[in-house]
């Protein structure tokens, strides 16, 4: 058989097996059914998104996520995207796991393959600025960027904002661990060409829109018998610093601080701004102030109090948003 030959039963092999995968799942699968009907679906539901065990307990523990009846979930590549609602709002939320890598993989899924308005994202952060956020408060930041795409130079290199130097103990010096700069990122979108960012603005529209619900907002203080020692309170307009590395060093934590201007650390929001950017779609993020980097070492009361918060938040921007309604062809 010739080369070209093989290729061509190759390549309807594949199709066979992709056609016959997409309607194994569309059986198995009945909101796959209902996404691609104009007529059948009457709303788009919001994207949750999260990271960890701890913020699906808060959700859980809550009483205010309902499943749907017909429909509670879709597992797709391993991930489980329930279908539901949160205190009477139409959602879809999925638990993504930690690290960049995993939460754009899930984002990704959520948004191709269900109709959804935007994403809510809520998770844990550390504070970089304890006389803004402590343990317990919730940042709504305006803008998360990756601060962990590194490029590392040489030893006595001239370059790179962070020199490992000035990080000398007791004293600084010379560190032949030399510099790093900090790197942009390739961000694709469908109607643009591809460029090069840094920040990543929360849409403006639903920052404006949390600023608006969650103004008076009134969050959880205590958990089994534990209490915050101060008023727990939501803080507007920070800037967050996502890397896949979670910052437990003060040092480096006010690093971020004074160079970035950044009032939280954690190792998601970024992916999420970066994957909902990309794919022309609405989001805004939660962030739990677990810890103070460096200082605090997280207790898991604390940690427990900051995912129910920022689930509490995300929850009242959730039912602030009226349900979207597709127009029937
Ligand atoms: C759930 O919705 C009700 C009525 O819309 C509202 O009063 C309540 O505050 C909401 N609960 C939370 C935790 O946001």
């Amino acid at each position: 058989m010739s080369s070209i030959k093989l290729a061509v039963l190759l390549v309807l092999g594949l199709l066979l097996a992709m056609a016959q995968q997409s309607m194994q799942l569309s059986l198995r699968n009945p909101t796959a059914e209902i996404q691609t009907s104009n007529c059948k679906i009457a709303f788009l539901r919001l994207g949750l998104v999260f990271t960890s065990d701890n913020n699906e307990k808060a959700l859980l523990d809550s009483g205010l996520y309902e499943p749907d009846s017909e429909n509670p979930s879709v597992d797709i590549a391993g991930r489980r995207f329930h279908i539901g609602t949160l205190n009477n709002s139409h959602i879809i939320y999925v638990k993504a796991g930690r690290h960049s890598v995993n939460v754009a993989t899930a984002v990704q899924i959520l948004l191709l393959r269900f109709r959804t308005s935007g994403i809510v994202f809520f998770g844990n952060s550390g504070s970089l600025d304890e006389k803004m956020l402590v343990p317990g408060d919730v940042a709504v930041p305006k803008a998360v960027a990756f601060t962990g795409i590194w490029e590392w130079k040489k030893f006595r290199s001239e370059k790179g904002h962070l020199v490992f130097g000035d990080f000398n103990y007791p004293e600084n010096g010379e560190n032949l661990l030399g510099t790093v700069e900090y790197e942009k990122i390739n961000m694709f979108t469908p109607s643009e060409a591809p460029k090069e960012v840094f920040w990543l603005p929360i849409t403006a529209s639903w920052y404006d829109a949390a600023t608006e619900a969650l103004k008076d907002m009134k969050l959880r203080q205590c958990y089994s018998g534990k209490c915050l020692p101060g008023k727990p309170k939501v803080v507007f307009g920070t800037k967050g610093s996502t890397s896949d590395f979670y910052v437990r060093n003060k040092a480096y934590g006010d690093f971020l601080n004074k160079n970035f201007d950044a009032k939280t650390a954690d190792t998601a929001s970024a992916s999420v701004a970066l994957t909902s950017m990309s794919n022309e779609k609405l989001f805004v993020v939660f962030q739990g102030v677990s810890n103070v980097a460096g200082e605090t070492s997280s207790n898991s009361g604390v940690s427990y109090l900051a995912s129910y918060n920022a689930m509490l938040a995300a929850t009242k921007f959730i039912n602030s948003i009226p349900t979207p309604r597709l127009a029937c062809e």
